[in-house]
């Protein structure tokens, strides 16, 4: 029986988060420059989320580029913004045709201004896909999204649009990068590191964490397949307790 027969097809989860971790160490060990591990990342970035989709994942959040990241050396982060607009020329074809609708998170205004339109023309180029959401998460942090709408919030407030009272988790929720999406069920780090690295800290409340030593340029389908079987044998309780949930109380 293969990895992928073991999975229970009614309990997929439907939105998987991926902090993709350890292309550096990858390219590291095998003498090669850090942006051959990104490059090598890329083509994994297509595996898993054909992958994903056959196993009917609905939506696929990557991590690619954190705020953090913008502090790396310039000729890295430009090798990846190079990389940012490679991938989306070289996939957006294979996107349309397997139903693949690309999302971005995260503040793109400080991308280059030609990766911002690239990835404008894929979301708008992709819009008809249904098959599974890609939702790349680039110049993104959950502290930068989350002052972001404190932000927002009070100039409403002073604005007189709403009161301090209206702000409950569900006008606040309304206002995340992520309200387009439902909350992950599912995130996945590969490289060993065990931490959030600032990704989705209010999407990711009962989500079920995976942790895996394999650094993504080597996480293939059979690595995504035991992060779901890991994910299936596991009981979600949202603070009840186990006999409520069986008996669906
Ligand atoms: C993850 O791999 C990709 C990005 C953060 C862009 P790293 O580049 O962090 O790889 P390691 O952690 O140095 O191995
Ligand atoms: C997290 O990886 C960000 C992405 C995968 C894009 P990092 O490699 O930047 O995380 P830290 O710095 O080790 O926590
Ligand atoms: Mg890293």
């Amino acid at each position: 029986m293969s990895l992928a027969e073991k999975i229970d097809m009614q309990r997929v989860p439907q939105h998987i988060a991926i902090i993709m971790d350890g292309n550096g160490r990858w390219a590291k060990e095998r003498n090669l420059d850090r942006s051959q591990g990104h490059r090598k990342g890329l083509d994994v970035v297509h595996e898993i989320t054909n992958d994903a989709a056959d196993l009917g994942v609905k939506c696929l959040t990557l991590y690619a580029f954190s705020t953090e990241n913008w502090n790396r050396p310039q000729e890295e982060v430009n090798a990846l913004m190079a990389l940012v607009v490679y991938g989306i020329e070289r996939e957006t074809p294979g996107m349309i045709a397997n139903g693949v609708r690309l999302s971005v998170i995260g503040d793109t205004s400080r991308m280059p201004i030609d990766v911002q339109q690239r990835l404008q023309r894929c979301i708008e180029e992709t819009s008809g896909g249904t098959r599974i959401t890609l939702n790349l998460a680039l110049s993104y942090s959950a502290r930068w999204e989350i002052t972001h709408i404190a932000q927002t919030l009070a100039r409403e407030a002073c604005e007189g649009k709403i009161k301090p009272e209206d702000i409950d988790e569900k006008l606040f929720a309304s206002h995340l990068t992520t309200a387009h999406l439902n909350d992950p069920d599912l995130l996945i780090r590969t490289g060993g590191e065990l931490r959030i690295s600032n990704f989705l800290l209010w999407q990711l409340s009962y989500a079920e964490f995976y942790f895996t030593d394999e650094y993504w340029p080597d996480f293939n389908k059979e690595s995504l397949c035991k992060a779901i079987i890991s994910y299936q044998n596991r009981e979600r309780r949202f603070g009840k307790t186990s006999e409520q949930v069986k008996n669906n109380k």
